[in-house]
Order: structure tokens, then sequence, then C-alpha cells
């Protein structure tokens, strides 16, 4: 099946898509995006990630592309298009093209890009079996990181250090040594007593979205969400830990900066939260 993808108000072939070269995501990073997972036909949290785009665009000024009810129709039918069940539906919308100028355009489009991807489930069922490597690094990112910008390039260089460390994720840490998240994912550690804990939301890292999926996947399973700080130390003592997002869900780490956490195996909280993940997550048929 060929890929399609969605520029500007046209479905074209993925590999002839392109946007203006004065669009300003390409030249300030001035654009938000959203990544959502497709699973076994269905995107998952979409009421979550448009309610995250809306923010995004409000904190940046940025009109909404269309109405947010054909938006959702934009993103169904090109998951359907693509034959997607398994895999995950990206969006960027940035201010538009026009000559290069800091100040925002005038009278100026706003321009959105979808793509959706299959990607073989089994590939994270495996790796959940094994767990990832985690290394940390010190913050080096803006303030405003709450904003799902596709200004990357901390992450990029964060994410190809840790894989040139045989790590899969990067821990950016604030001067205080605490843990605040990872290059594309929310950080979590599971105490000797067996509670979850996560950074707050408010203190430099993005609300993830699996991230508010899995306190209501926690509440089902009777478990307890300690929102605090958590430092790189406490992290390597900890029972358990594990990052999250919408193409990992839950996901077991096993190595902190080359140090085994707890017996260097997956914990069993983990990958109870990661299966009970798709029942009560939203649910939207592609
Ligand atoms: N990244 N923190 C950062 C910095 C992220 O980039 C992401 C997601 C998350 C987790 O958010 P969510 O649960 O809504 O996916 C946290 C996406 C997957 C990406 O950039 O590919």
């Amino acid at each position: 099946m060929p890929r399609i993808a969605y520029v500007n108000g046209r479905y074209v072939a993925h590999r002839d898509a392109a946007v203006h070269i004065e669009d300003r995501g390409y030249q300030f990073a001035d654009g938000v995006y959203e990544v959502c997972e497709v699973a076994r036909g269905n995107l998952m949290d979409m009421t979550r990630h448009l309610d995250r785009l809306s923010r995004s665009l409000g904190e940046l000024k940025m009109a909404w592309p269309m109405h947010r009810s054909a938006l959702e129709i934009v993103l169904r039918e090109v998951v359907r298009r693509n034959g997607v069940q398994n895999g995950l539906v990206y969006l960027q919308v940035t201010r538009g093209v026009a000559a290069r100028d800091f100040l925002f355009p005038k009278d100026t489009a706003s321009c959105m890009v979808v793509t959706a991807k299959s990607v073989d489930p089994r590939l994270a069922a495996t790796r959940a079996e094994t767990g990832i490597k985690v290394i940390t690094l010190p913050e080096t990112r803006w303030e405003r990181v709450d904003i799902k910008s596709v200004g990357l390039l901390p992450n990029v260089l964060a994410k190809q250090a840790a894989k040139e460390s045989g790590a899969q994720e990067a821990w950016f840490v604030d001067t205080d040594g605490n843990v605040k998240e990872g290059g594309s994912s929310n950080a979590w550690i599971v105490t000797a007593d067996g509670k979850l804990v996560t950074r707050p939301a408010e203190h430099g890292i993005l609300r993830g979205i699996t991230r508010t999926t899995l306190f209501e996947v926690a509440a089902k399973l009777g478990l307890t969400i300690e929102e605090r700080f958590f430092s790189v130390a406490e992290a390597k003592a900890a029972r358990e830990a594990f990052i999250s997002s919408a193409t990992t869900i839950a996901m077991p780490v096993i190595e902190i900066d080359g140090a085994p956490v707890a017996n260097g195996h997956p914990g069993s909280v983990v990958l109870s939260l990661r299966e009970a993940f798709f029942d009560i997550a939203e649910k939207t048929k592609a």
C-alpha cells in the first residue's frame, strides 16, 4: 500500500509530500506537533492529544489550522488511507509560509501536515520483555518544554548520545540532581513499598498524555501515585523504573548510567500498567 500524507488540504503520495522552504517550522521551529498511538485500528487518547494541541497552539498564539472536528476527520483519514492498524499518527502545525522575519506574519494561514506509519507491535512487546537502558544528562532545553514544540534539537542530541552509549533514552536532570523527563518520554520510578513516583507536570516537563492516562490505569489497579521530585540516586536504588510516551506506552528501564535497576529485569508493576493500558485509554476507530 503506498504511503499517503496530508499536506495543507491535500492527500498526496508520501514520497512527494513537501512544504515550502519559507515554512516557519523549517526556518524557526515555529510550530507544534502531536504523536498519537494507533492500536488495533484505534487512535488512542485522541481527545487528550487534541486538547494538548489546543494548549500548545494557544501558548504560541497560533490559530487552529481548521475546525477541530475537521482535524479529527483528517487524522482518521490518514490512518485509514495508510492502512495503519498499529503504529502512530503524526500531526504538525506551523505558523505558515512567509518571507523570513522573526515577527509573526500577518494574514498567513497556518500549515498542517499529517502522516501515519505502521509499527509492528511485536517490536515494543519484545522490548518490554527485555527493558531499555537510559543515560542521564544535564538539562539543556528552554523553560517552555510544557509546549509540544517542534524545536527538539537538545532532545535530538540527548537521544543520539544515549544511542552512542548503548542506551535507548536520555533523562534530563535538573541542577538539583532530580530527574525531569526523557528526550521523548516521561520518567517514573516505583518505590520499595510499591508507590509510583513521577515529577509534577508543572515543573519543567511535558505533560505526557500517556502519563495522564497512566494515572487512571494505576487507580484501576489500586496503585498509588506520588507526584514529586526524585533524584538520579533514588531512581538507581528504586524497585522499578520506567518511561511513558505514546510510542512506548509504559516501558521498563533496567539500567541507568550503566547501573542495573533492582535485579536488572523489567518489574511487575510497569508490566501490569502496560497490560491494562489499552482497555482503559480512550479509543477512536479510524
Ligand atoms: N514524545 N516528554 C517529551 C519530551 C516527549 O517528547 C514526549 C512524547 C513525552 C510523552 O508524551 P506523550 O505521552 O503524550 O507521548 C514526554 C513523542 C512520542 C515524540 O516526540 O515522538
